[in-house]
């Protein structure tokens, strides 16, 4: 069994941003960019791996936005969001997405999908949902979104862990 890497566990329970963000970081996760329309119609968006699964009947998933987001009014307020899961060769996107910059919709093939939300041309699979609820947790907001329409493809996702944007690797 490999030896935690120190420090292992906090002393007094309390568990710092520090080590929540090494030991969260262990977990490897896909890549979303989450998409909205604000209140003005213009499309909002960010790079999200606080994506997952929740429920198949109803047809669930939630995210997490932190409270500091430039984009959590744009959320709060819209009564649909699409989850664009990114493919390995989408990394340029998510790198955009993942930045304060001023129009992250001016590169890349997108459109509006069924409920308004901007859809992701190119990506592994799409979510298109409306917002069951949005509830605050802690420093961030936890949105649950009843699936509307899905798409799956067969095009490679791409993965993040420990820091890092990786490739997939083999099946074992
Ligand atoms: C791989 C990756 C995953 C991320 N996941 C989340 C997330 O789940 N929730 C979140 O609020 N920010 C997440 N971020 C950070 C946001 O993408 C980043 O803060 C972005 O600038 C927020 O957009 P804003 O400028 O509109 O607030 C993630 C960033 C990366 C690179």
């Amino acid at each position: 069994v490999a030896k935690p890497t120190s420090p292992a566990h906090a002393a007094d329970g309390v568990v710092s941003t520090q080590l929540m963000r090494a030991a969260l970081g262990r977990f490897a996760s896909g890549v979303t960019i989450v998409c909205c329309r604000a209140a003005d119609g213009s499309p909002v968006g960010l790079t999200v791996n606080s994506f997952s699964a929740l429920s198949l009947q109803p047809p669930l998933v939630l995210w997490s936005l932190r409270n500091a987001s430039a984009s959590l009014k744009a959320f709060r307020t819209a009564r649909h969001f699409a989850v664009n899961v990114l493919a390995q060769d989408q990394l340029a996107l998510s790198r955009r997405f993942a930045s304060s910059a001023a129009d992250k919709f001016a590169e890349g093939q997108w459109a509006s999908g069924r409920t308004g939300a901007p859809v992701l041309a190119g990506c592994a699979a799409v979510f298109e949902c409306e917002t069951a609820s949005a509830q605050p947790a802690g420093d961030h907001m936890l949105f649950i979104g009843r699936v509307l329409a899905a798409s799956a493809s067969s095009v490679t996702a791409l993965v993040f862990q420990a820091g890092h944007y990786r490739k997939l690797g083999e099946i074992i």
